[in-house]
């Protein structure tokens, strides 16, 4: 059984209002929990089993949320920033009342895959540098991608002067003076699909995440847009941190 909680509490977390806005409704007999109006804010409610029901509306308790966002350039994989636009500045605010942030980053200028969540826990897994959970990207770049730089990035190459990264595993698209390729890592360093092609000479000029572990990007999600995750994709994430 989950633990008990104040009904002011409850309400409030879920976005009904401030505590304060809260309270009044109740005063105002406007919140019944299983079928009786209750009067006193400090009562407490199992939020999972008991039926909640303000002004009309049953309460859908819930402690996390799970969003994929296909982000777009330009905005950043932070939950405030004094200059530019966030990945939480694109949510509904009936989502960001549960304070969620994104689990991993993208740069600025790189689209695709962001998990957003208030899930601590599964960002610790999937973020451990111990865990190794795969990120695959679709990365065009500026030069020919060649075999000779698929068996390079399969022994890992060495980034920020002394550090080798783990095998990476890369699959050509499209080799030519822009290619087109599949870069998949196992690590999350600071730019480091840029900083990989840097280290075989080549610079990548669109990077795009579609994939970590098992999950994929949904490709009917444009930039900008998200949703929350199916259950089955949940459990995805949760069964990467292994
Ligand atoms: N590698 C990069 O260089 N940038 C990203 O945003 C993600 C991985």
């Amino acid at each position: 059984m989950a633990k008990k909680e104040r009904l002011d509490k409850v309400l409030s977390n879920m976005g009904y209002g401030s505590r304060k806005d809260v309270k009044g409704y109740i005063k105002q007999g406007l919140v019944t929990v299983d079928g009786e109006v209750v009067k006193s804010n400090s009562v407490k409610v199992d939020p999972y089993e008991a039926e909640i029901i303000i002004d009309g509306n049953t309460v859908e308790y819930r402690e996390y949320i799970y969003l994929m966002m296909n982000k777009p350039d330009g905005v950043v994989s932070s939950t405030d920033d004094p200059r530019d636009t966030t990945v939480i500045d694109l949510i509904e605010e009936g989502y960001r009342i549960f304070e969620p942030f994104p689990i991993g980053r993208l740069d600025k200028d790189t689209e695709g895959l962001l998990i957003i969540s208030n899930d601590g826990k599964l960002a610790h897994n999937l973020l451990s540098p111990k865990k190794h959970v795969e990120k695959t990207y679709y990365v065009e770049v500026d030069g020919r991608v060649g075999e000779n730089d698929i068996n390079t990035m399969s022994e890992g190459v060495i980034i920020d002067g002394d550090y080798k990264t783990m095998p990476a595993k890369l699959e050509i698209l499209e080799s030519n003076n822009i290619s087109k390729v599949y870069l998949t890592i196992k690590e999350g360093k600071f730019h480091q699909v840029k900083r990989m092609f840097e280290a075989v000479d080549k610079s990548v000029i669109y990077l795009k995440r579609i994939a970590m572990g098992n999950l994929e990007l949904d490709e009917d999600l444009n930039l900008g847009e998200y949703r929350e995750l199916e259950e089955f994709e949940i459990e995805l994430l949760k069964g990467m941190d292994v």
